[in-house]
């Protein structure tokens, strides 16, 4: 495996694969690699000839007040696990190889961008398509890999490529959580013992909904059920739950029957977010 930090190592990389006809999967992360990350590898490996994975914690996707300086970071232990999930090439580049001078052309996140993590989180998505369009343009992907953890994410990415045609395929793969049901996440090392004992309530919450919807057909009560449940069982505030159609993130209407039921919650300073993607079959 080969860890390369400049764009133009990677393009080299890149020029010969295209050459020898190979397909390549990308597989964009912040670093600080757990089994979500290391599925979205396995499947990369297993559909490309050649993976690439960046890691690159991507300063224009966090807000002034956000944890960019304190995110967890350690490539040292990344490498070794990207290796062992069969990445070929990690791309970790420096803020300034990706962002050496500001030419004040913007990418906005459209009306998908406006409500759940938009909405506490004002152009984190504008920075999320900055920084993967830069990742598509330089890796070249034949496919690149998201998780459905953070749904929104995907779904805006899946409109950049259809609106702009990226001559790419977005693969989207499931969240993969702990024993006890909370979603792997970088952030969970923030999280005490006593939040980390709490913080399962977030999908039991969503299970509960999911479940009440599926009978009951009332989003506000399957609401309530699952901001009750995180109230009662954890010190969580609720950030936002919310029921859309998906991936549009349209507002659900009697037609809809593809759903995204998304939370956010404060777990004492961490913000965990969590969902699940269902149908009525
Ligand atoms: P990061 O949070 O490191 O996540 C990288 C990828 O791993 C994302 O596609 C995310 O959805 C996926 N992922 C994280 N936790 C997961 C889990 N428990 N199960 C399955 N997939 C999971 O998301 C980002 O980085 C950044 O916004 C990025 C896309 C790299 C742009 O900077």
């Amino acid at each position: 495996m080969m860890i390369l930090n400049t764009i133009s190592q990677l393009n080299s990389i890149v020029d010969q694969a295209k050459r020898e006809g190979k397909s390549i999967g990308l597989v964009p992360t912040m670093g600080f690699l757990h089994e979500g990350h290391l599925a979205l590898a396995n499947a990369a490996k297993e559909e490309n000839e050649l993976v690439i994975m960046s890691i690159f914690v991507n300063p224009t996707q966090f807000g002034p007040n956000e944890d960019f300086q304190t995110y967890p970071r350690d490539l040292k232990r990344d490498t070794q696990l990207a290796e062992s999930a069969g990445v070929d090439i990690i791309f970790a580049p420096s803020v300034e190889e990706m962002y050496p001078e500001n030419g004040g052309i913007s990418i906005k996140a459209g009306r998908q961008s406006e409500i759940l993590c938009g909405a506490s989180r004002p152009g984190h998505f504008d920075g999320v398509l900055q920084v993967v369009t830069k990742l598509f343009h330089i890796a070249q992907p034949t496919r690149a890999y998201f998780g459905q953890k953070d749904a929104q994410q995907v779904a805006i990415i899946q409109t950049l490529v259809r609106d702009y045609n990226f001559p790419l395929e977005i693969r989207s793969l499931p969240i993969v959580r702990e024993a006890d049901g909370l979603a792997k996440s970088s952030r969970n090392v923030y999280l005490t013992e006593q939040e980390r004992s709490e913080a399962p309530a977030i999908y039991e919450a969503l299970i509960k909904a999911k479940e009440e919807f599926l009978v009951n057909r009332n989003a506000n009560a399957a609401i309530e059920l699952a901001s009750n449940h995180i109230t009662r069982n954890s010190s969580g505030k609720i950030d936002y739950i919310e029921l859309l159609a998906y991936p549009d993130l349209k507002e659900v209407t009697g037609d809809t029957n593809h759903f995204l039921l998304a939370s956010a919650v404060f777990i004492g300073k961490t913000r965990l977010i969590d969902n699940i993607i269902f149908s009525f079959e």
